[in-house]
């Protein structure tokens, strides 16, 4: 795989399509304008149009593009989910690129809009819907891609993915509950793309990455719940920025190399050179990654995505299931 992928290789994406969330900051807005830059029509599926709107107009008068839009997508809301797929399907557009990118770290214990544990909900449930709901789009425009972005903290798990626990605040961990969301995004992309190749679809290339540590304000909640000497290394010594940090996004996004070397269903970690601090982890360079046993269990996964279609069944009315 590449060594040495960087954004000037983004390859013209003129006629794609792509809906990118959590765009309105850190890495998510990074890709939304390199994907603009390169002549894509670009959603930037966020839930505040007060915080996207400015970007928007950013990313137009930077990119010279006008094919940028707003995306009303809350993750912490089941409905809005699912209007989020609602509109974009009414729209009869094509869906080359699915980038699952929003998230949230550490936060306190709080429940989402439906009764979930807001971190499972955001990083795991809400994206789950999502995708589930634009698959068929997905499908009918491929060659395509979904990619979602997990992390190295997918390792940070106590007892696996705790769902019986999911909801009980006097068990909450906030680090161990960022752990299994970012677990269930990699088992996620392992069990749908057993799914699509079960029924036969070749060409949507499902994979999952962990960006590097990236100085963004995803590090918001961890101040409260990290030593200070740790917090101080991490930045002076570890982060990276959000344009290094989204270079592993864009690979799986946008390189031909992913079809070409038929890449689907890895997390691509550079874990390796994260342990390499030697001033600092260098630029990701897009080599799969180590990830946990627990992230290669395919029985958790068939158990998790059974989980996530009753739990959805329960809180979505109507919600018959994914098409797959
Ligand atoms: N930064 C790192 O070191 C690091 C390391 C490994 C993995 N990651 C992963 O990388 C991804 C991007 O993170 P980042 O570092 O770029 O963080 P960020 O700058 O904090 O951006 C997170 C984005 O997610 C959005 N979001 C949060 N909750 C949402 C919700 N309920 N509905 C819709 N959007 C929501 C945020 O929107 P608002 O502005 O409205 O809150 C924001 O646009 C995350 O999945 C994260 O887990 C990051």
């Amino acid at each position: 795989m590449g060594q040495s992928f960087s954004i000037e290789d983004v390859p013209d994406m003129t006629d794609k399509v792509c809906v990118v969330t959590g765009a309105n900051t850190g890495m998510g807005k990074v890709c939304a304008t390199v994907l603009a830059k390169k002549g894509a029509h670009v959603f930037l599926a966020c839930r505040t149009a007060f915080k996207t709107n400015p970007v928007i107009a950013e990313i137009k008068s930077t990119t010279g593009n006008d094919k940028v839009e707003f995306l009303e997508l809350d993750l912490l809301s089941l409905a809005s989910v699912t209007s989020c797929a609602e509109t974009f399907k009414a729209r009869k557009l094509p869906l080359h690129l699915l980038l699952n990118n929003a998230g949230v770290m550490a936060s306190p214990f709080s429940l989402s809009a439906d009764g979930l544990e807001s971190q499972f909900a955001t990083n795991h449930v809400g994206h789950f819907l999502l995708t589930t709901q634009l698959l068929s789009i997905l499908e009918a425009s491929a060659p395509s891609r979904i990619v979602v972005v997990s992390s190295m903290g997918h390792i940070i798990t106590y007892g696996g993915l705790g769902l019986e626990d999911l909801n009980d605040p006097n068990k909450y961990n906030p680090w161990f509950a960022y752990g299994r969301s970012k677990l269930a995004n990699i088992l996620f992309v392992r069990e749908l793309t057993k799914k699509l190749e079960a029924k036969g679809v070749k060409n949507v290339y499902v994979n999952a990455n962990h960006p590097g540590f990236v100085a963004t304000d995803l590090h918001r909640h961890a101040e409260a719940t990290t030593p200070k000497f740790i917090a101080d290394f991490v930045t002076n010594y570890i982060h990276i920025s959000p344009e290094v940090g989204a270079v592993t996004h864009m690979y799986l996004a946008t390189s031909p190399e992913v079809e070409e070397k038929d890449i689907r269903g890895q997390d691509d970690s550079h874990l390796f050179r994260i342990l390499a601090i030697s001033p600092r982890p260098q630029v990701p360079t897009a080599k799969p990654g180590h990830i946990s046993w627990a992230a290669r269990d395919d029985k958790l996964a068939e158990e998790l995505w059974a989980w996530t279609v009753n739990t959805l069944k329960e809180k979505v009315p109507g919600y018959s299931g994914p098409t797959i």
